[in-house]
C-alpha cells in the first residue's frame, strides 16, 4: 500500500491499562538480602518498593494480557476488534515471542502479533511502530502492551543492580481517526548507538543460558542526562511545539535524579513530570504505560492534553514520541 502525506491516516489515543503482580518487596525487604539500606536506594533512585513476579501468574503473557484487557475495556472495544498486537519485551516467556501467548489469553484472533524488543526504550519504539501501521492505512486498532519481568534475570546478590528494578506491564490502544480527524500523535524521534552496547546487558553466556543483568550504571545515568532531552526536544520540534505547551512529561522511570536533572535542564513545573518509580522502581518496556495509565486513572491526564514520553537504556537506545491524549 502506498500513501502521499496529504492521504496519511491519523492517529488517536483512546484506552490505557496496567498490571502488576500482588507481592510487594521494599527496600527494608532488600537490605535483609545484601548490604544496603533504604536511605541509600531512596536517596540516590527515589525509589521505596516494587512489585516483583510470583511464577506462572506473573508471567510476561499473563501481566501483559491483564493490563491489554484493561486497555481494551477503557477504549470502549472487544478483543475482536484487535488487528495488531506488539508486545515490547526484553524478558520474553519464550525466546520464540510472548506476542502469541498473549493474543491467546485475550481472546484476539484477528490480530497479528510480534515482540518488539528494544530494552526501556521499547514503549515507544513499539508506540512509533505501532502508529506507522495505523498511518499507512494498514490497521484501524492497535494493541501496545510493555511487559517485563527483570526479577527473573537479575543477580540478587549484587546490590548494583538488585535494588532497581521492578515486574509489571502497561498498555495502551491507539486507533485509525476517522476521515478528516487530526493526527494526535505531533512527532517522534527515535536513536540508537550501538556503541554502548556493553553498558547494560543480559547477555547469552552457553548452552541455553543467560548472565544476569549487568549495568555500568555511571555510564548509564551520564548517558540519559545527556541524551534524553536531545530526543525530547526533537520530537517537540518536529511538532512545532516547546517544551512550555507540554501538559505531562513521562520518562522512563529509571531513577528520580535523571527526571529531576531533565526537569532542571528544561525549567519546567516538576510537577508536570510524571513519577511513580518510588512504587514500582524500572520496570523497563512497562514503566511509561504504567504511569501514563496511572496519570490516565487519576483523572491527571485528560483529553487533549500534551505529554511527551521518553525512553532511554540498553542498546544503546533512546526515543521520546509527543502526542495529545485521546
Ligand atoms: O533502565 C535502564 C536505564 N538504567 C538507568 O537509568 C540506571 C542509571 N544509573 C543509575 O541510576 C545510578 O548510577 C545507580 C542508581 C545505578 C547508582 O547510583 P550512583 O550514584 O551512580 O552510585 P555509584 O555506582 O557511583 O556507587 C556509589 C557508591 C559505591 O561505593 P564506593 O565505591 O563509593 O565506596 C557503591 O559500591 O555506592 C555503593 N553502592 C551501594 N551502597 C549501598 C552501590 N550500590 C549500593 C547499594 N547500597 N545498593
Amino acid at each position: 500500500m502506498t500513501n502521499t502525506a496529504s492521504s496519511l491516516v491519523g492517529v488517536r489515543f483512546i484506552g490505557s491499562g496496567s498490571a502488576v503482580p500482588d507481592r510487594v518487596l521494599s527496600n527494608y525487604d532488600l537490605a535483609q538480602m545484601v548490604d544496603t539500606t533504604d536511605e541509600w536506594i531512596a536517596s540516590r533512585t527515589g525509589i521505596k518498593e516494587r512489585h516483583i513476579a510470583d511464577g506462572e501468574a506473573d508471567s510476561v503473557a499473563n501481566l501483559a494480557a491483564k493490563a491489554g484487557q484493561k486497555a481494551i475495556a477503557a477504549a470502549g472495544l472487544t478483543a475482536s476488534d484487535i488487528d495488531l498486537i506488539i508486545l515490547a519485551t526484553s524478558t520474553s516467556d519464550d525466546l520464540f515471542g510472548t506476542a502469541g501467548r498473549v493474543q491467546k489469553i485475550l481472546g484476539a484472533e484477528r490480530a497479528v502479533a510480534f515482540d518488539l524488543v528494544a530494552a526501556c526504550s521499547g514503549f515507544v519504539f513499539g508506540l512509533v511502530t505501532a502508529s506507522q501501521y495505523i498511518r499507512s492505512g494498514v490497521y484501524k486498532n492497535v494493541l501496545l502492551l510493555g511487559a517485563d519481568v527483570l526479577s527473573r534475570w537479575v543477580d540478587w546478590q549484587d546490590r548494583r543492580t538488585c535494588i532497581l528494578f521492578g515486574d509489571g506491564a502497561g498498555a495502551l490502544l491507539l486507533q485509525a481517526s476517522p476521515d478528516h480527524q487530526p493526527n494526535n500523535l505531533l512527532g517522534f524521534e527515535m536513536r540508537s548507538d550501538g556503541k554502548g552496547n556493553d553498558l547494560l546487558n543480559i547477555n547469552y553466556s552457553g548452552r541455553s543460558t543467560f548472565e544476569p543483568i549487568s549495568m555500568n550504571g555511571q555510564e548509564v545515568y551520564r548517558f540519559a542526562v545527556r541524551r534524553v532531552p536531545e530526543v525530547i526536544e526533537k520530537s517537540l520540534h518536529s511538532a512545532n511545539l516547546e517544551v512550555h505547551d507540554l501538559d505531562w512529561l513521562i520518562l522512563h522511570q529509571a531513577n528520580q535524579r535523571i527526571i529531576d536533572a531533565v526537569v532542571n535542564r528544561f525549567g519546567i513545573d516538576p510537577a508536570k513530570a510524571v513519577s511513580n518509580m518510588g512504587k514500582y522502581g524500572n520496570t523497563s518496556a512497562a514503566s511509561i504505560p504504567i504511569a501514563l495509565d496511572e496519570w490516565v486513572q487519576a483523572g491527571k491526564i485528560q483529553p487533549n492534553h500534551l505529554v511527551a514520553i521518553a525512553g532511554f537504556g540498553a542498546g544503546l537506545s533512546w526515543g521520546s514520541a509527543v502526542f495529545r491524549w485521546g
